[in-house]
């Protein structure tokens, strides 16, 4: 089967004026931040594609290890008629899931969502070639704005891997498990992956590779407001700053200006000082009792939780109640 035609909630041009609005907040505050999701053009979803396969980038390889445990099990507990999955990307790790639940017998649509239309168009042609009978329906759009979106009915299974949960912060984290819970029916599931506090020797390295592609991960963004916005950042100028802040217990991704630097963006004159930083992503790690906690505070039960055998990451099970 081939896949529905992209259902489009994010048009180019919404897409061009969030950045602008987020621009705007981001660049004139102090200290300066930009949000992660606009990593995510064409090069960015295939650096992220390069980091998942990395040495140091343990996550989606410990995840995938879960999944390939799991995946029967969570067919069996949920017996999902639709499995929607957030901020898919590849959807690589998901096939695990549309594996289990085609062989449970009970799924018949999958609907990723994701900002990134390249990764998407690729993802949906690939699993509709793979998975014949499957109704595959892609959506574009923004998991933090466009959850009423979903399709509704039936028994339904939300997965959200990778840890993408932790690239928000706390408010907009607990915004968007409130959003998804009034989203869901009581009931329905969610599949929540969260990568697990560890060792600094374990999580900086994740974070700042030998090989240098997380830093042309985190320059990218500079690449996307070059094109898109017609600014003119000198992407190279900035240094990639990967740094762990325990009492927060995230990763801080940032882009340190290697020299004094003049950079016109929209009708903005940004002046950086030398060594100035620019906050481009949290990655937030967990303890499982917190995400428990979280989840139960936004109206979920929790049904079920598997971690690796080195205990790096967690896989959460949770029933909207
Ligand atoms: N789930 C995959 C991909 C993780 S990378 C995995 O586990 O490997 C994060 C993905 O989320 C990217 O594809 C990115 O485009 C998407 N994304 C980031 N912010 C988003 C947002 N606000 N709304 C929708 N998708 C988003
Ligand atoms: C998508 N997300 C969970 C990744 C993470 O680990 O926070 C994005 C990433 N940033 C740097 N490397 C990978």
């Amino acid at each position: 089967m081939t896949a529905d035609p992209l259902e489009i909630y994010l048009e180019e041009s919404d897409l061009a004026r969030a950045l602008r609005a987020d621009v705007r907040a981001g660049l004139t505050a102090v200290p300066r931040w930009l949000p992660p999701k606009w990593f995510y053009d064409a090069r960015g979803s295939e650096l992220f594609e390069q980091i998942t396969r990395l040495p140091e980038y343990y996550p989606t390889r410990a995840e995938r290890a879960v999944l390939a445990e799991r995946a029967a099990e969570i067919a069996r507990l949920t017996d999902a008629k639709t499995l929607i999955e957030l901020g898919s990307g590849s959807s690589e790790k998901t096939r695990l899931l549309l594996d289990a639940l085609t062989a449970h017998g009970t799924l018949g649509t999958f609907v990723p969502l994701d900002v990134s239309v390249s990764a998407l168009r690729q993802s949906t042609a690939e699993i509709a070639a793979g998975y014949p009978g499957l109704r595959v329906r892609g959506i574009v759009g923004d998991f933090t704005r466009h959850l009423d979106r979903l399709p509704t009915g039936g028994r339904r299974l939300v997965a959200f891997l990778g840890g993408t949960i932790g690239n928000l912060l706390p408010a907009e984290r607990s915004n968007f498990l409130a959003a998804m819970r009034a989203a869901l029916e009581r009931g329905d599931w969610l599949l929540l992956g969260t990568d697990l506090v560890k060792d600094p020797t374990v999580l900086i390295p994740a974070y700042d590779d030998a090989a240098g592609v997380t830093a042309e991960f985190n320059r990218n963004v500079l690449r996307v407001l070059n094109r898109e916005l017609d600014a003119n950042f000198d992407v190279a100028a900035f240094d990639h700053v990967a740094t762990w802040d325990a009492d927060q217990r995230w990763i801080e991704m940032r882009l340190r200006a290697g020299r004094p630097m003049r950079v016109r963006v929209l009708d903005l004159d940004l002046v950086f000082a030398e060594g100035e930083e620019l906050r481009t992503e949290i990655s937030a790690k967990f303890r499982p009792a917190d995400v428990d906690r979280e989840l139960t505070d936004a109206g979920f039960a929790v049904q079920g939780r598997w971690t690796d055998d080195d205990g790096l990451f967690a896989v959460t099970l949770a029933q909207a109640v």
